[in-house]
């Protein structure tokens, strides 16, 4: 079964062809990251645009490049949510005429469910998917730090969420206070490996708080200070080495605490997990693949460098297994759910945080 996917929930039109839920015929993304570095990050009226400007021609080449046409397509899926408004509506009144004129069924997919799948994409040949399940998902994106339970991969409990910033945001926002450009990420990482941590201490982020949810905001203040304390002893600008310094302390307690609250789940629950997924664009960290490894008693897996961003190829994946189970429970023509909610879906996450979304 052949799934074309659109994603253009932010900064990033993407259009993929997957066959089964597994194999990619052809995966295109367009990034627009040089025209918002311009403006020091995402900025929705310019998203939108560009995105209306490639998503024809890029439907055109992923087609081209699948060797496939569009009567063989099976299932149109398409990012219903979250993102940017105007960026979301591009991506689905394009799917939704694609599906009309095709006369093909149409899936709306979560955007952050679906980035579990990326890291399912990148699995080692042989890994038999449901063997990782019950599972952790853990996606660090840009715009959100959410921890699931999933009983199968269609199936996302919210256990945890950041109650301010997310954590791919912070990495944005210290380098944006460090002057080392957008978006932040790859470059902390990259600086911190000369660095030493120990040098400047960091707030241990709800640390003393026994729950599950996450906090940025407070780290990413804490590292402003720093940076001008710094400054006003050195006007002439920190030398490289106390950069490096400063990005290794941040980037250890922006992924300790990732680690901290996995390891606090597994103090608090007795669930059965035979895996983390780890996704979004954070799991590219190799500090943080480092630091999992070591601290958890499960495997986990984390997405090829193409599926760790946004992409349009976990979108079909996850619109694949969840057609599969509509059909086996005699739903397949139910529409879906087409809440383009946001991010800030504050009841959601204030629930998760005070342990009311739990399902065990
Ligand atoms: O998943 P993604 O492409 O977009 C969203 O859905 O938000 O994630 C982008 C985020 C950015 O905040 C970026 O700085 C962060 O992922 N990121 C990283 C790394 N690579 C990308 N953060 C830390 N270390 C990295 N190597
Ligand atoms: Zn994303």
């Amino acid at each position: 079964m052949k799934v074309l996917a659109i994603e253009s929930s932010c900064d990033e039109t993407a259009v993929a062809i997957v066959e089964d839920g597994s194999k990619v015929l052809s995966s295109l993304i367009a990034s627009q990251v040089a025209e918002h570095a311009l403006f020091g990050g995402v900025v929705p009226e310019v998203a939108a645009r560009a995105h209306l400007r490639v998503i024809q021609p890029l439907f055109t080449k992923a087609l081209a490049e699948a060797g496939c046409t569009p009567a063989e397509l099976d299932l149109i899926a398409v990012t219903q949510g979250p993102g940017l408004i105007g960026a979301l509506l591009v991506g689905v009144s394009f799917a939704k005429g694609l599906a009309a004129s095709l006369g093909k069924p149409l899936r709306p997919i979560d955007h952050v469910h679906a980035h579990v799948h990326g890291a399912l994409l990148g699995l080692p040949a042989g890994t038999e998917i449901p063997a990782l399940f019950p599972a952790l998902a853990l996606v660090v994106s840009g715009g959100h730090t959410n921890l699931y339970y999933m009983r199968s991969p269609v199936s996302f409990e919210l256990v945890a969420a950041t109650i301010d910033d997310a954590c791919g945001e912070c990495f944005d926002k210290v380098a944006k206070h460090l002057g080392l450009g957008y978006p932040g990420g790859v470059v902390i990482e990259r600086l911190a490996r000369a660095g030493q941590a120990a040098r400047f201490s960091m707030p241990k982020m709800l640390a003393a708080k026994n729950k599950l949810m996450f906090s940025y905001s407070g780290l990413k203040t804490h590292v402003a200070q720093l940076y001008q304390q710094e400054l006003a002893k050195n006007p002439a600008g920190l030398d490289p080495e106390q950069v490096a310094d400063l990005c290794a302390a941040f980037q250890d307690e922006a992924l300790g605490q990732l680690v901290r609250k996995l390891r606090l789940f597994f103090e608090q629950t007795q669930l059965p997990v035979k895996s983390l997924l780890v996704a979004g664009g954070v799991a590219a960290n190799l500090r943080l693949r480092a630091l999992l490894a070591e601290a958890l008693p499960i495997p986990s897996y984390f997405p090829s460098l193409r599926y760790c961003g946004d992409n349009a190829a976990m979108i079909a994946a996850l619109a694949w297994y969840e057609y599969q189970q509509q059909k086996a429970d005699g739903r397949a023509e139910e529409p879906g759910v087409w809440d383009a909610y946001s991010r800030y879906r504050f009841e959601l996450v204030t629930s998760a945080s005070k342990g009311e979304n739990r399902q065990w």
